[in-house]
């Protein structure tokens, strides 16, 4: 039997794991400890996932939280070499690109356990984003990477990749596999009203929420929009709603609790347009067909860009308001299978039993 470590900690990483926890459940010869670092900890970011997608209890928590990036990436290292020390794995399975993904392939790779990272290959080109640190240094550091597009495998060639003993698998995206398994499920949020054709929309990067420039232009964009075009729902992130309050600011939308998966799925069925930050929501807008505009100025799905199926915009409030008066409405086709076809986990769990 061999036993993966799979480590997680922020919202996006539950709603990979759910899916390829149960592929790996489903497979012979292979058993799964979950470690949470705790990274995200409210009810409505942690625990919902776990009761709505059938995660298995973590096995560990850690509950490592609220600091910055050196005290939480340290912690994690610390408590994460202690689980593996005693659990002995074949595997750590980490995803993305948050301080949980580094902690645990770090943790890991310090060990001489192998890693296994999902979603390796993305870049943004900037390396101000912490995002975009850790992923680097968690590719350099796995023994094998399970990229989910093209462009992904085309940045790590790139990197020299092809002459690292590591072992480089264009896998398909597990995201996908997530909004397909769950997509009948579909939950309306309780107490939410409003008829299809709202805009949905979620920030919370740091750069958007950490520079008052642009958190103001995006909050004055979103306001406009909600008065002029069309509704404005927006599920904050603990992170914005931090820094809004922190700097007294006004937003003048529908704003609500952030929201379970099963309620996320539900109102990206009925959005008129995504208007986001967020990596994974661009592509769930993709995966229910609608037009996304995009508040960043890179993405790392870039193919979306390149289909026409998303709009990058930065934090230029006049930007943001015309893509989105332009894109409201637009329904978008996924004909080109970018990102697998929803087969990925079982994938994974495959190369996962057969590699070691
Ligand atoms: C993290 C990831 C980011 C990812 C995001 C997904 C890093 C560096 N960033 O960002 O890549 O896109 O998760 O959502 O790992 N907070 C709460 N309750 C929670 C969770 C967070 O109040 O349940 C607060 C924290 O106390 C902190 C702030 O939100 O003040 C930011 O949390 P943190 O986990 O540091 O980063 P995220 O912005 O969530
Ligand atoms: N999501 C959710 N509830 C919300 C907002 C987002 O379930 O209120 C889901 C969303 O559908 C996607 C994931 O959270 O599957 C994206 O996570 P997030 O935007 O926090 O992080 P990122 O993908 O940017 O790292």
């Amino acid at each position: 039997m061999k036993k993966i470590v799979t480590i997680v900690g922020a919202r996006p990483q539950f709603i990979k794991a759910s899916v390829v926890s149960k592929a790996i459940q489903e497979t012979d010869g292979l058993t799964e400890v979950l470690i949470h670092t705790g990274q995200h900890f409210d009810a409505n970011m942690s625990d919902v996932f776990f009761e709505q997608l059938g995660i298995p209890r973590p096995d560990y928590q850690l509950n490592i939280n609220s600091v910055n990036h050196g005290d939480m990436t340290g912690r994690m290292l610390i408590e994460i070499e202690k689980v593996l020390l005693k659990e002995q794995p074949d595997w750590v399975l980490v995803y993305g690109d948050t301080n949980s993904t580094l902690a645990g392939a770090l943790a890991a790779a310090k060990l001489h356990i192998p890693v296994a990272h999902v979603e390796a290959g993305l870049r943004s080109f900037n390396m101000q984003m912490p995002e975009e640190i850790n992923r680097i240094l968690t590719d350099q550091i796995s023994s094998v990477l399970f990229c989910p597009t093209d462009s992904a495998m085309a940045n790590l060639k790139r990197e020299g990749f092809d002459d690292k003993p590591i072992q480089v698998l264009q896998v398909g995206d597990v995201m996908q596999d997530s909004a397909e398994f769950f997509a009948q499920k579909a939950t309306q949020p309780q107490g939410f009203e409003l008829d299809d054709g709202f805009i949905l929309t979620t920030f919370h990067r740091a750069e958007n929420t950490d520079n008052p420039e642009r958190l103001a232009a995006i909050i004055t964009a979103l306001n406009h929009l909600h008065t002029n075009l069309a509704p404005v729902v927006l599920p904050l992130h603990p992170r914005t709603r931090k820094v809004i309050a922190a700097q007294g600011l006004k937003l003048d939308v529908h704003l609500i609790d952030p929201v379970g998966y099963l309620e996320m799925i539900w109102l990206l069925q009925r959005t008129g347009l995504v208007l986001t930050d967020s990596g994974g929501v661009q592509k769930e807008a993709f995966f229910m067909g609608k037009a996304c505009v995009t508040m960043r100025d890179q993405t790392e799905w870039i193919e979306l860009v390149e289909v026409g199926a998303n709009e990058l915009v930065g934090a230029d409030t006049n930007n943001i308001i015309e893509a989105a008066m332009h894109n409201l409405g637009r329904t978008v086709k996924d004909e080109s299978r970018l990102y697998g076809g929803g087969k990925t986990s079982k994938e994974i769990a495959k190369r996962l039993n057969s590699l070691i």
